[in-house]
This record gives structure tokens, C-alpha cells and sequence, in this order.
């Protein structure tokens, strides 16, 4: 294996591993090494992602839990330590999509459970993993922001406000962390063929194909992501190597910022 991708030994704390990017990332850092704590509130795709990376001979441990909920970030961070001994990655990667709707009909149940999930899951994740990487003097947190992250969200306003509120304290994050060696950074996805892209708000006809091409129409790739695309960066931010990068929003989005 490249040294690059070699992740043996490292601790890995995943959020929303039962599906989408949390699953994929999971297998990704297994096949390459690293011991995992995964969390999910989905207990059947939890279990069933800690029996393939099982099957790929990868040590997991695992914990059901709401990510709004501080005390869930904190057990997790527990378990990781107790089990590893140490804790050297987290990814902070749960997260809903919001009811679609204007601005003008914004509605106060939905921009509360997005930034409970969206925003304060990341927030209190990151708390009590620095607390934990602080104290090793070293460590690499990535947050999974969006594009949504990073300019206006038409019909997603509360998605875009918690997702902003991501990049913002991964980047007091990173500089508040930076003397103790813990580097903090956020991915911001294009659309990605996961199953929160196929979902009944932005697929009600269930022709997901006609869908995914008109997400699709403004991007100069002229489709959404597939999960690999976005999970290969991922690994990449996460290497052990790559020491130098901190406090970054990293857009994997086919060119849309290019725009
Ligand atoms: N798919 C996309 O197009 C896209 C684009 C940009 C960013 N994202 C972000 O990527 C991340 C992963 O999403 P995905 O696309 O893999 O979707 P997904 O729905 O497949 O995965 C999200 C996971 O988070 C879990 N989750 C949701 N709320 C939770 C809670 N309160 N407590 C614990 N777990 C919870 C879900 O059970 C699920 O397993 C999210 O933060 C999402 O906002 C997705």
C-alpha cells in the first residue's frame, strides 16, 4: 500500500456511518487500516455497516445514538479512547436535508432540526474530540459541510444556514487548534448519488435518473457525484500525511465553483 493511504493503526470516529459517505468512508479507511468507532441513530444500517467492515477483517467498535445530543458525542469519544487507546480522526459526517421550501415559508421546526443535526451535532462532536486530540497533541477532524456551505441554497435555506455555520467553526476550530497539532478542515460536496439526494423531496415522481439530471444541468461535469468521488477525497484529506493543510472548505463539485 502507498504509504500516502496507509492508515494502519490510526483511531477513526465516523459519524452517520448506516449509510451514504459515513458507510463508503468506513470500508475506504478500513480496507486501508484504521481501527473505527462508528456512530449512527440508525441501528439496522449501523449494524449492518460494522459487519462489512468486519468482513474485511477491520476492528469496530460501535454506538447508537442522536448527533444533536452532547452526551452521544461524548460516550463516542469515550468508547474510541477506551477501545484504541487514542483517538486519531474524526469525521463529522451526520446530517438530514431539510424540508424544500422559499424563505418566505420558513417554518421554525424546520430550522431547528437542522441546526440541531447539521450544526450543533458537528459542534459538539468537535468539542469533545479536540478536548481528546488536544491532549494526544495531535489529530485531523473533518467536517462534511456542502455547497451549501459556501453560497446561497435556493429552497434550502435552513440546510444553508447550518452548513455554513460548519465551515465557520471548522475554521475557529482549526486556528484555535493549530498550536496543539490538531488541523480541522470541511468538504463541501456537489449533489451526490447517495440515498439523502434519493429521498421523496427531491425525487416525489420516483424517477430519480430525470431528477439527478436536472441537479445535474448548471455543473460543467454535467452529473452529480458518485459516492467514491467524494469519499476518494476524503481519504486523501485524511492521510496522515497530509499534515499541512488547515482550516479549508474544500469544494469536490465537478466545477460549479469554477462558475
Ligand atoms: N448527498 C449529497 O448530495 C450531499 C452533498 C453535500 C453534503 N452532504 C452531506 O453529507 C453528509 C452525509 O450525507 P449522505 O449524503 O451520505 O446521506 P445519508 O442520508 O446516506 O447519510 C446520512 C447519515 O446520517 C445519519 N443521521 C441523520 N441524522 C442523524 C442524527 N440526528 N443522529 C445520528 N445520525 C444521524 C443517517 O441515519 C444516515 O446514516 C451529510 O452531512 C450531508 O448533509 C451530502
Amino acid at each position: 500500500m502507498d504509504n500516502l493511504l496507509d492508515f494502519t493503526g490510526q483511531s477513526a470516529l465516523i459519524t452517520g456511518a448506516a449509510s451514504g459517505f459515513g458507510e463508503a468512508l468506513a470500508l475506504a479507511l478500513a480496507t486501508r487500516g484504521a481501527k473505527l468507532c462508528l456512530a449512527d441513530f440508525n441501528a439496522e444500517g449501523l449494524a449492518d455497516t460494522v459487519k462489512q467492515v468486519e468482513a474485511l477483517g477491520g476492528e469496530v467498535v460501535s454506538l447508537v445514538g442522536d448527533i444533536a445530543d452532547e452526551a452521544h458525542n461524548e460516550a463516542l469519544v469515550l468508547l474510541a479512547k477506551e477501545r484504541f487507546g487514542r483517538l486519531d480522526i474524526a469525521v463529522n459526517n451526520a446530517g438530514v436535508a431539510p424540508r424544500l421550501g422559499p424563505m418566505t415559508q420558513l417554518d421554525g421546526p424546520t430550522l431547528d432540526r437542522q441546526l440541531a443535526v447539521n450544526a450543533k451535532g458537528v459542534a459538539f462532536g468537535m468539542k469533545h474530540q479536540m478536548r481528546a486530540m488536544g491532549a494526544q497533541k495531535n489529530g485531523a477532524i473533518l467536517n462534511v459541510s456542502s455547497m451549501a456551505g459556501l453560497g446561497g441554497t435556493p429552497m434550502g435555506s435552513s440546510y444553508c444556514a447550518a452548513k455554513h455555520a460548519v465551515i465557520g467553526m471548522t475554521k475557529t476550530a482549526a486556528v484555535e487548534m493549530g498550536s496543539v497539532n490538531v488541523r480541522v478542515n470541511a468538504i463541501c460536496p456537489f449533489f451526490t448519488a447517495t440515498p439523502m439526494v434519493d429521498n421523496p423531496f427531491l425525487n416525489p415522481n420516483g424517477n430519480i435518473e430525470e431528477v439527478n439530471k436536472n441537479l445535474a444541468r448548471g455543473c460543467p461535469l454535467k452529473r452529480i457525484a458518485k459516492v467514491e468521488e467524494i469519499v476518494n477525497v476524503m481519504v486523501m484529506v485524511l492521510s496522515p500525511h497530509n499534515t499541512y493543510m488547515n482550516g479549508i472548505a474544500i469544494p469536490v463539485d465537478g466545477g460549479m465553483s469554477a462558475l
